[in-house]
């Protein structure tokens, strides 16, 4: 999955991967969260006014949303033997929900019974240069999630994580040298599984 704050262009990068995969012969699964789902439209909702829900609902909705993306889409596609790749998955929860008043082990404990990715890349950039991405390209303000002194809480979250899955790449390298370091990173992580694989 492609973590890190908000503009650092983990979708291009997502869909990059996910035509190299495809040419090498895989079978990709790409998907995204928040989803199109129920919960992900109420979550879309939660863009224009944060304050109609409480941090523990905010937390309910997106566990509730990946409850049913990982049932629906996730799980189905591992055992089929896809290789999925997520734009966002619960360490964004435990970034963002961390960064708006919840407990960051709290929220880890609520996702443990999700399936832990295998890679989890953190697009690293300071905030700064996030937000002028936004302005410039989108051509409008932050929302309330994206807002300079929101990202720099998220972005300290995501600094102070500790996972053996967790591969960080600076966002601020053009794409094509982010794709070859993804790209290197993916590969690793195939033939470690390949060989996992071959000894069992
Ligand atoms: P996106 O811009 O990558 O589509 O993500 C939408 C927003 O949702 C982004 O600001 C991060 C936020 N988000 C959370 O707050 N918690 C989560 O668990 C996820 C998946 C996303």
């Amino acid at each position: 999955c492609f973590e890190g704050i908000d503009c650092t262009w983990k979708s291009t990068q997502l869909h990059l991967i996910t035509e190299k995969l495809e040419l090498l012969g895989y079978a990709v699964v790409s998907t995204r969260e928040p989803t199109g789902g129920p919960f992900g439209l109420k979550i879309r909702e939660l863009f224009v006014d944060r304050g109609v829900v409480t941090q523990e609902e905010e937390l309910e909705l997106f566990i509730a949303d990946r409850n049913q993306h990982v049932q629906e889409v996730i799980a189905p596609a591992l055992a089929k033997g896809c290789v999925v790749v997520c734009d966002r998955y619960y360490l964004s929860t435990v970034a963002y929900q961390g960064a708006n008043g919840m407990d960051p082990d709290y929220i880890m404990k609520k996702n443990k019974d999700f399936p832990a990715p295998d890679l989890a890349i953190i697009l690293e950039m300071e905030p700064a240069q996030g937000i002028q991405r936004i302005q410039n390209q989108r051509n409008e303000n932050p929302n309330t999630f994206e807002e300079e002194s929101n990202l720099t809480k998220v972005a300290a979250i995501f600094t102070s994580m500790q996972h053996p899955y967790i591969k960080r790449i600076s966002a601020s390298d053009s794409i094509e040298n982010v794709h070859l370091q993804v790209v290197k990173a993916v590969e690793e992580i195939l033939a470690h599984k390949k060989n996992q694989t071959i000894e069992d």
